[in-house]
């Protein structure tokens, strides 16, 4: 990053800025208010939902609820189906809350303070910074994706944006932008707004923009390139093997996965994992270490006999192959003190969602 930027170039930043956005700005709603909640409402609903999708959401809710206190006294029900097609509804139930704590805490007052009002549910370090800025014009800054994007390429940050140094510095070149006194709310409102109509994600329209003499990805053209990709996450194989075992009855044998384990409260194949392995085939020597793993991690003494299907999934950084065999019991008891229970397809429990990719019509 080019650090010790002068106030002149500030200034000059600032004015090239201002200049663009009153001619290309976008004539949203929330950005002709000046009531703190209206603000609020509107930036919780822009959190993860396009503009032109938020606009008759955020009329409609203004309409129930006008203030503050109207949503504190509103029912949960009420403010969940006014969300119905949003989607996140913890967002909404994140607001609702908070605007309980407005009328408990502040007397139904929006506080002014940035501080303030990150201590209300839901509400983090961009949404108060909005709200402080856009409302009270205070000297909040602020940063969501735009202009993260944005401040990447003007600084020409060359590290992952999510790194706490990264956030760090973008941070503070959100602030310095911002003048000593007065007109932050236009300027946070005019950053964001470059970064969504001219500083896209590709091919960024540079020709366009007010500011790509002070950039320093233009400059070294490395617009394309910055921010940096996501590091991609180094996948990791692993090896499952579940078993398909059924009764007389034609049911199969379930098994509810532990409190605090994979799929936690969902059913599943009995299952195990395995150490991993390039190829699977098996082999007599397979079978025993099936069964050996069977007996250990779940007590369940059990025969492998063929595999009938391998359905392949990811869960976080694990690529999992998933390895379905058909099996039968050596015993006819089931261990005690695990949930097992035998089920037929049409009568199945709350199962894991790998269980419902097993192709059970190629293999029944
Ligand atoms: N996205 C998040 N906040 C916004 C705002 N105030 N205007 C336009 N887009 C936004």
């Amino acid at each position: 990053m080019t650090e010790n930027r002068s106030s002149a170039w500030y200034q000059a930043f600032r004015k090239q800025l201002l200049s663009w956005y009153r001619k290309h700005h976008r004539d949203l709603p929330w950005r002709s208010t000046q009531d703190p909640y209206a603000i609020w409402v509107s930036e919780t609903m822009l959190q993860q939902t396009q503009v032109a999708t938020v606009i008759d959401y955020y009329h409609r809710f203004l309409k129930k609820f006008p203030t503050v206190a109207h949503l504190a006294a509103a029912q949960q029900e009420d403010v969940l189906h006014l969300w119905s097609g949003l989607g996140y509804y913890r967002r909404a139930r994140s607001l609702h809350t908070a605007a309980q704590q407005v009328v408990e805490k502040f007397d139904g007052e929006m506080p002014r303070q940035a501080d303030l009002l990150q201590s209300l549910a839901g509400i983090g370090r961009y949404t108060a910074g909005a709200i402080a800025s856009f409302a009270f014009d205070q000297r909040a800054p602020i940063l969501e994706a735009n202009t993260i994007r944005l401040f990447s390429r003007l600084t020409g940050l060359r590290e992952a944006k999510t790194s706490n140094s990264a956030q760090s510095q973008l941070w503070k070149f959100a602030e310095d932008i911002l003048p000593d006194r007065g007109g932050s709310s236009t300027i946070n409102q005019a950053v964001m707004e470059l970064g969504s109509l001219v500083c896209v994600p590709v091919s960024p329209k540079c020709s366009e923009c007010p500011l790509s003499k002070h950039c320093v990805a233009h400059e070294q053209g490395l617009e394309n390139q910055i921010p940096l990709a996501k590091p991609k996450l180094v996948a990791e194989a692993m090896t499952h093997v579940g078993l398909v075992i059924r009764n007389p009855q034609g049911e199969i044998l379930l098994r509810q996965n532990e409190k605090g384990k994979w799929w936690d409260g969902l059913w599943d194949l009995p299952w195990v994992e395995l150490e991993e392995r390039k190829k699977f085939s098996l082999t007599p020597a397979l079978r025993l270490e099936i069964a050996a793993q069977f007996e250990s991690q779940l007590e369940l003494n059990c025969e492998a006999i063929d595999l009938l299907c391998t359905v392949r999934h990811a869960v976080t950084k694990y690529k999992i192959r998933y390895f379905c065999l058909d099996a039968k019991l050596r015993t006819k008891r089931l261990p005690k003190h695990r949930n097992w229970g035998w089920y037929s397809q049409a009568n199945l429990p709350p199962v894991a969602t790998r269980f419902r990719r097993i192709p059970w019509d190629t293999i029944d």
